[in-house]
């Protein structure tokens, strides 16, 4: 028989100016986040000059919360394409967890304009080349639970066979987020 999963990594998928980390802070967690680190590490969340080191130290972090059997696993990071991803696919496969992504699924153009009323901006290049990068995740990476958040409509969750049975997709009520909170808090503590 399988194994109960110990737990979930919850990897966020999105543009910057999606709105990952308000996402997070509205609810009250603290996800690993690769901004945090970089204003730990550098004093300065933009300074992308040590990329590695940066997620070296997140995917040690990790990897320590997953050895002490945490059960709810949240990192906050742009994951843009499937490769980046995957090294989390496979922690969890490693340590038994199952991979769950939310995809901030918001226009270029949005993004483009809330980036525009931050302190620190991201230079609109940068922007269109991330833009160009993003790969919507899918549940043949491995995930077995995909949020789409879309500005203004229903949360849309994309359910592996693993999560729910057979694979399923179902919607919940939009919030002011576009997120409905109860769909993607399922059954367990997280
Ligand atoms: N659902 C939303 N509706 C309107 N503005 C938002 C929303 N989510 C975030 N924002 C705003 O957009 C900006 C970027 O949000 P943030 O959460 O920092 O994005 P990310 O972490 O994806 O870069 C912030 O100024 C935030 O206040
Ligand atoms: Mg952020």
């Amino acid at each position: 028989m399988k194994k109960a999963a110990k737990g979930r990594i919850v990897l966020a998928v999105g543009l910057p100016g999606s709105g990952k980390s308000t996402w997070f802070a509205r609810r009250g967690i603290q996800p690993l986040s690769s901004d945090t680190l970089r204003r730990w590490l550098l004093d300065d969340e933009t300074n992308q000059q040590q990329q590695r080191l940066v997620f070296q130290v997140l995917r040690r972090l990790l990897r320590q919360r997953l050895l002490l059997g945490q059960p709810c696993n949240y990192v906050d990071a742009t994951n843009l394409t499937p490769r980046e991803r995957a090294f989390y696919v496979r922690m969890g496969r490693r340590y038994g967890y199952e991979l769950h992504a939310l995809f901030f699924d918001v226009p270029l153009a949005v993004c483009l304009r809330r980036n525009r009323r931050r302190r620190r901006r991201v230079p609109q290049e940068a922007m269109e080349r991330l833009a160009r990068k993003l790969t919507p995740p899918s549940l043949e990476e491995g995930f077995v639970r995909i949020t789409v958040l879309r500005p203004g409509r229903a949360a849309r969750v994309l359910s592996g066979k693993s999560a729910r049975g057979p694979a399923s997709r179902q919607s919940a009520r939009p919030s002011a987020n576009g997120a409905g909170k109860k769909a993607t808090r399922g059954k367990s503590k997280c």
